[in-house]
């Protein structure tokens, strides 16, 4: 059973589309992470799910009840914001028991409450501190606390790490999901980064332009893209543009040969990764594609470093070439020798995005 269901969700300002007909079902317990660029719809979702904002259109269920008219405080969703958004005047404590206030509990049991949140998140013994007197990684644990404090059915997380350092940033998100499975807490966050929600998510939602793209786990996603716009937002895309003479055949707008995995007749676009691509200074066997090159410029990445390599006048690849310690990349100006298996390229329609209204 779903504890949240979006039932064709919009919201509509005007004659934009802030989101626009999103459907989706998280289970208990689940960590789905929406994804997308910036403007294209993520905090608007999130405040759907949490009561801030009325959808123009269809419905949102929490816990098997429909709360889509509900005010915020009538609805079981903690949020944590963007901006974190606690209340400069109030202490982490009454900060932490502010939601609990505006459920009317008992005063005992926000006593309880708070205490127990503050402990969840390591802060109980700076329960009496402002938050100006606090990290930017405390007060992103208080602002957890607070959403924690009220027991909810989802807790909804908007891009919560975006203020922190790089380091911390990584603790944190490891600490957020322990604590999300601990608990058993159904969760949706929200990211434009994709390595944050490669890493955390257990399903994901690739948003655009107020559209949901793709849903499904990590290698779905990497391995099948539903379209263009995936392919280039989760993980690297290159893409050629062309079109394939007949299938297995593409002819890239710059004259390249290729051999591709099937397709249509007609104009396209061929996806490649740079990981999925091969380097040598003599052409490649044993694969189905093997081109002659000029290396144009090298990014030195520590693990890996990134080859551009041009193969014709209006086409150009990056191959990743792992550090396996020794001089494995080339040098700017060497001709080498680009290789793929056909399999490892992907066919979209040409221009891919959808018409934005
Ligand atoms: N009150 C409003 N009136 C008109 N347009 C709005 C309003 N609120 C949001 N929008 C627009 O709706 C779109 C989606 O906004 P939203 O805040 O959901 O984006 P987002 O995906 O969270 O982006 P970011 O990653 O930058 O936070 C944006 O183009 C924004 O300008
Ligand atoms: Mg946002």
């Amino acid at each position: 059973m779903a504890r949240l269901r979006l039932d064709h969700v919009s919201k509509r300002y005007g004659d934009f589309h802030a989101v626009r007909d999103v459907t989706l079902d998280v289970a208990d317990g689940e960590f789905v992470v929406l994804l997308g660029p910036s403007g294209c719809g993520k905090t608007t979702t999130l405040r759907m799910i949490a009561g801030f904002i009325t959808p123009t259109a269809g419905g949102v269920h929490l816990a098997d009840r429909e709360v889509t008219g509900l005010p915020p405080w009538k609805r079981n969703a903690g949020m944590v914001f963007q901006s974190y958004a606690l209340f400069p005047h109030l202490s982490v404590a009454q900060n932490v028991a502010f939601g609990l206030e505006m459920r009317r509990l008992a005063k005992a049991d926000i006593t309880t409450r708070v205490a127990e949140a503050l402990k969840l998140v390591r802060l109980d013994h700076l329960a009496g501190r402002l938050p100006r007197q606090l990290s930017g990684g405390q007060q992103q644990r208080v602002a957890l606390a607070r959403a924690l404090a009220i027991r909810p059915d989802v807790l909804l997380l908007d891009e919560p790490l975006s203020n922190l350092d790089a380091k911390l940033r990584q603790e944190v998100r490891v600490e957020i999901r322990e604590l999300q499975r601990q608990l058993g807490l159904t969760t949706v966050m929200v990211t434009h980064d994709q390595e944050e929600a490669l890493t955390m998510a257990d399903r994901l939602v690739v948003m655009n332009e107020g559209s949901v793209r793709q849903i499904g786990g990590q290698r779905d996603l990497y391995e099948r893209p539903a379209d263009r716009f995936v392919a280039g937002f989760v993980g690297r895309g290159m893409f050629l543009t062309g079109r394939v003479e007949a299938p297995g055949r593409f002819r890239t707008e710059g004259g390249l040969a290729l051999a591709c995995d099937g397709g249509a007749s007609g104009p396209a676009v061929l996806a490649l990764r740079p990981e999925r691509l091969e380097i040598g200074p003599a052409p490649l066997s044993g694969l189905d594609n093997s081109l002659p090159g000029t290396v144009e410029f090298i990014s030195y990445l520590g693990a890996a470093s990134d080859v551009h390599v041009r193969l014709s006048p209006s086409d150009r690849v990056i191959v990743q070439v792992a550090n396996r310690g020794g001089d494995a990349a080339p040098e700017i100006g060497a001709t080498v020798h680009v290789g793929w298996p056909a399999t490892a390229g992907r066919l979209f329609a040409p221009g891919g995005d959808p018409p934005s209204l």
